[in-house]
């Protein structure tokens, strides 16, 4: 089957039931196979999905030395032989995250080459955060036709102010700064959950880092780590994602390996939509009887801020709420191109800048639709999930880098999505 050519068709308009267990989540997992490379040994992570992104950070991994092997859900990589601290261009490209490894190769070998990373097309992404960081930590950085070269030989800890709590720079300085000898502070840190589980999984290894979830995060570089096994946590937006599911299809269903604590932003705007929840401290029921009400207002911000990464599937969902939204995209400044893939639908979207106005229609329409990045793309399937009649996704391949099987996923529901190439 040619992956790139495959399309998801989406039979709408059938509410959901059952239970369904979230995947361990990708933005946890991506910086833990990058500080994999911090042990000159072996790591077992386990529950990890195959997703594109995380088969993109094994490449890069690879081509630095490291070996891995998929036992079931269970991921073995041995980094004793890894011995180059250069990022070929091409697979820097695809992911984002291989910014991440800047900090980790720099630590383990005091030198690291990267082209500008690639990732979602949803704004410019600067860098310029992780390389000052980096420059705080007594790093030398040379910029060279679109490559990143650092010289880590002096490296020591420092203290370090982000001008803005970035995920990115956060975790890459963290990462920097593990093997770095002398304390490092980071101030403004973000306080994402995937921050916690970076520094839980490096404390596994024998790191000691304390502070993550808190704006200041301090690190006492060690001199080796040691191998261990790990369970990273489960993915909050592929959790958002199947409650946001519930609310627009209706439905009641029983969300398991979920952890509420990290979504209250979502289920405080879904309650407001009239949605009724069940929550216990590992699953949640949420049952949606009626058509759903506007959310009013929704403003993405910094943890435990609303998620930027549930802005466009929360989109979907106000399309067919009864009331008019307003939701500000404070993030990133181009992440409304799910919009007029949605407009497509019948959804009535006005976009101006970082925000756009929602007001309700009684009922989307399937349609041809274009998936434009990760998170657009899942918000197409929610409304092709929701809609009268057939919607046909083009360009999965954006959704398939974060949502394993999303197709059975949702049929396990009740929903009626088939893959065709
Ligand atoms: C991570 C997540 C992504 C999520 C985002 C915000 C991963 C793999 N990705 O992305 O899914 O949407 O957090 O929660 O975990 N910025 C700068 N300079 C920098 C770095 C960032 O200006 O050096 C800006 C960005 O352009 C953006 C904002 O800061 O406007 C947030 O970016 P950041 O928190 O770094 O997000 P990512 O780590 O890229």
């Amino acid at each position: 089957m040619d992956k790139n050519n495959e399309k998801l068709i989406i039979t709408g308009g059938k509410p959901l039931y059952g239970e369904i267990a979230v995947d361990t989540s990708k933005n946890a997992v991506l910086p833990i196979l990058a500080a994999s490379i911090l042990n000159s040994g072996k790591t077992v992570l386990h529950n990890i999905m195959p997703i594109t992104d995380a088969y993109n950070m094994l490449n890069i991994l690879s081509t630095l030395g490291c070996t891995y092997k998929w036992e079931n859900n269970d991921l073995h990589i041995n980094c004793v032989n890894a011995h180059s601290w250069e990022i070929p261009q091409d697979l820097a490209k695809e992911i984002r995250s291989s910014i991440f490894m800047l900090g980790s190769i720099l630590s383990r070998f005091r030198a690291a080459k990267v082209s500008y990373p690639g990732g979602c097309d949803i704004g410019i992404r600067p860098i310029d955060l992780h390389l000052k960081g980096l420059k705080d930590l007594n790093v030398k950085i040379k910029e060279e036709h679109g490559f990143i070269i650092c010289d880590g030989t002096n490296m020591k800890g420092g203290n370090v102010h982000l001008d803005y709590p970035s995920v990115g720079a956060t975790e890459n300085l963290i990462m920097a700064a593990a093997l770095t000898e002398g304390i490092t502070e980071i101030r403004n840190a973000a306080k994402e959950p995937e921050i916690t589980d970076l520094q839980n999984f490096i404390n596994c290894m024998g790191g000691k880092i304390s502070g993550a979830g808190t704006s200041t995060i301090t690190i006492q570089g060690v001199e080796t780590l040691k191998d261990c096994e790990y369970t990273p946590i489960p993915d909050r937006i592929i959790g958002g994602t199947y409650l946001i599911a519930c609310a627009i299809c209706g439905g009641k269903i029983r969300i398991t390996n979920f952890l509420s604590e990290h979504l209250y932003s979502l289920i405080a705007k879904l309650r407001e939509s009239g949605c009724e929840f069940n929550i216990t401290p590992t699953y949640i029921d949420i049952e949606c009887k009626q058509r759903p009400l506007t959310a009013q207002i929704i403003e993405t911000l910094p943890y435990p801020g609303f998620p930027t990464d549930l802005q466009a599937p929360m989109t979907a969902l106000q399309t067919i709420s009864d009331g008019t939204c307003m939701i500000i995209e404070n993030m990133f400044e181009t992440r409304f191109k799910h919009c007029p893939e949605l407009i497509k639908m019948g959804a009535n979207i006005t976009v101006r800048d970082r925000m756009a106005i929602i007001r309700g229609v009684s009922h989307l329409q399937g349609a041809e639709v274009n998936a434009m990045d990760l998170r657009g793309g899942a918000a197409l399937i929610l409304a092709g999930l929701a809609a009268k009649g057939t919607t046909v996704i083009n360009n999965i391949n954006h959704i398939d880098r974060g949502y394993f099987n999303v197709e059975e996923k949702f049929n396990s529901l009740g929903g009626d999505i088939q893959r065709i190439s």
